[in-house]
């Protein structure tokens, strides 16, 4: 879409929400609290050579120590930056349950100043990805299907009626590959408000994956999800190269292909205005997809340092 530079400087709210996923704990284990978070938030909003990285996925409601409500809501709050909240949806109901009573509390305890901050709710991450075939082959741990889904995202809008988030945009995030199983899928696709994708290409060591076909791939699973997407949005909840780690396929883990991952697919993204959150500000466990990987683009630090690991200016 084209714009006049005249229409485009008075309507800055059609800048793309971007941002980055942040795990619960750090790499080792420690769990954040508020000033770790806001330590993280305040760096992504400064990264050298970028502007507009106000934007946090999360993947749970619960703050590990206290099992209250995660301190990533007030450090939010607290430096203006975006939500894509998320409940953890594997861990069966009495957990979900938890998830839930922590959205609640948090709608209730925060009101506007939260409602304002959040662009959506993701029930579940890769949670169908975990029970495909490929999924078990890969010891990725439990997951759930889509009609179990389903009930979590009806669970959570009920819970949600006559709260300050009632009218919060409610979703999934899952793989490319899973989200096109429309035989599986479709009553999912038809539940959710939004579908959340991931997507890496180094990870699809079947196909011709090296870097130099990268940003086609990513555009390929991407579009693929827009096509059984109907009138739904869909958001790039993950994506990203690794600096390091081992070869996958053609894919070769350096810091070089990670800029140009980041300098090709990332500035397309950004320059059409497709919400995405990056993969990722600073490594953290439990969310690297496979231990030994990097893909991180600065860090690891507390907070994590401004300048980041390779240029991530959008010239082009
Ligand atoms: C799609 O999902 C169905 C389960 O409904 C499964 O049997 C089938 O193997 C899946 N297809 C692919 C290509 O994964």
């Amino acid at each position: 879409m084209r714009f006049s530079t005249a229409l485009s400087l008075v309507t800055p709210a059609l800048a793309a929400t971007k941002g980055f996923n942040y795990g619960s704990t750090f790499s080792d284990g420690t769990i954040k609290h508020q000033s770790d978070f806001q330590g993280e938030f305040t760096s992504a909003q400064n990264l050298v050579g970028t502007s507009g990285f106000n934007s946090a996925r999360l993947y749970t409601m619960i703050q590990g120590d206290t099992g209250g409500v995660i301190e990533a809501i007030p450090a939010a709050i607290a430096t203006g930056t975006t939500l894509l909240l998320g409940l953890w949806a594997s861990a069966g109901q009495a957990d979900f349950n938890n998830e839930v009573a922590q959205l609640v509390a948090a709608a209730n305890t925060y009101g506007s100043s939260l409602a304002d901050l959040v662009v959506g709710i993701s029930v579940g991450s890769e949670d169908i990805y975990r029970v495909t075939p490929l999924g078990v082959a890969s010891n990725a741990g439990p997951g759930l299907d889509p009609e179990g889904l389903v009930n979590y995202i009806n669970q959570v809008r009920g819970a949600l009626a006559g709260t300050p988030l009632a009218s919060a945009m409610v979703g999934h995030v899952d793989t490319y590959n899973t989200w096109i199983n429309t035989t599986w899928t479709q009553p999912l696709i038809d539940s959710v408000d939004f579908l959340g994708v991931d997507a890496y290409p180094y990870y699809e060591s079947t196909k011709a994956n090296s870097i130099d076909n990268s940003m086609s791939t990513f555009w390929d699973d991407f579009n693929q999800v827009v096509a059984v997407a109907g009138s739904k949005g869909v958001w790039v909840t993950e994506t990203g190269w690794p600096n390091q780690g081992p070869t996958s396929g053609q894919a070769v883990a350096s810091i070089a292909n990670a800029e140009t991952y980041w300098q090709q697919t990332g500035c397309s993204l950004f320059a059409g205005n497709v919400m995405t959150w990056w993969f990722t500000l600073q490594d953290q466990q439990p969310v690297v997809p496979s231990s030994g990987v990097v893909f991180a683009v600065t860090g690891p630090g507390n907070p994590p340092p401004t300048t980041p690991l390779y240029d991530l200016s959008c010239s082009a």
